[in-house]
């Protein structure tokens, strides 16, 4: 853990339009939504499986047990009509060196093209970096287009290091130095 981030306590981010906290239980609803959303093209242990796992009681169990400390990836709810759109945050991913972790973000679609992500990713930067962060990584596959641009809109640049699945496709490898 980088210095000044806060182990035991979750983090609660504002920006102009959204409040980025920790999942509730009763959100579940929202991320299989998300599950449910997601592109074809996202390899399946990512999409529901033929039995509808997860369902909304597995994804409520989860946030039981990941009660978010420090920040994870954190809900993110509209301030006026406080309602939960999706997540963004940090994942240890397992991919960048310690103590770089990985920004993710994802949203239902209804919400996209409005600049949420954008403005959800760029708070997680600032806390990142006021928290003692140094350099964090991004993964995202060739074709997605929106969030290699959000990505871009908030700095990160794309090595020339590739993942590539010979089922999946390409995944590009981003980073962000603080
Ligand atoms: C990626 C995602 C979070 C973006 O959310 P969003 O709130 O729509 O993003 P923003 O509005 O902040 O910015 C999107 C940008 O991508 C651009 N964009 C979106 N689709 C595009 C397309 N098909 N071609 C070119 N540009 C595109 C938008 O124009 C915008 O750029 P601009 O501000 O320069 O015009 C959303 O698409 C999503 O949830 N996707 C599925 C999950 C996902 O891919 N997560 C990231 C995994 S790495």
């Amino acid at each position: 853990m980088a210095g000044g981030a806060t182990p035991d306590r979750a983090a609660v981010l504002e920006t102009d339009r959204l409040l980025l906290r920790p999942w509730r239980v009763a959100e579940a609803g929202v991320q299989r939504e998300m599950w449910s959303e997601r592109d074809p093209r996202v390899p399946p242990h990512r999409r529901i499986d033929a039995d509808g796992r997860p369902s909304i009681a597995d994804l409520e169990e989860s946030i039981r047990t990941h009660a978010t400390s420090s920040i994870g990836l954190l809900a993110v709810e509209r301030k006026v009509s406080r309602d939960v759109i999706g997540y963004c945050g940090l994942i240890d991913s397992g991919r960048g060196p310690a103590g770089e972790p990985e920004l993710a973000f994802e949203l239902l679609r209804r919400f996209w093209g409005q600049g949420y992500a954008t403005e959800a990713a760029s708070a997680v930067l600032d806390w990142a970096r006021s928290s003692g962060y140094r350099r964090l990584w991004a993964t995202v596959w060739d074709w997605n287009t929106a969030s290699r641009r959000v990505l871009a809109k908030v700095g990160f640049v794309e090595t020339r290091r590739k993942d590539v699945d010979a089922v999946y496709g390409t995944t590009l490898i981003a980073t962000r130095r603080l």
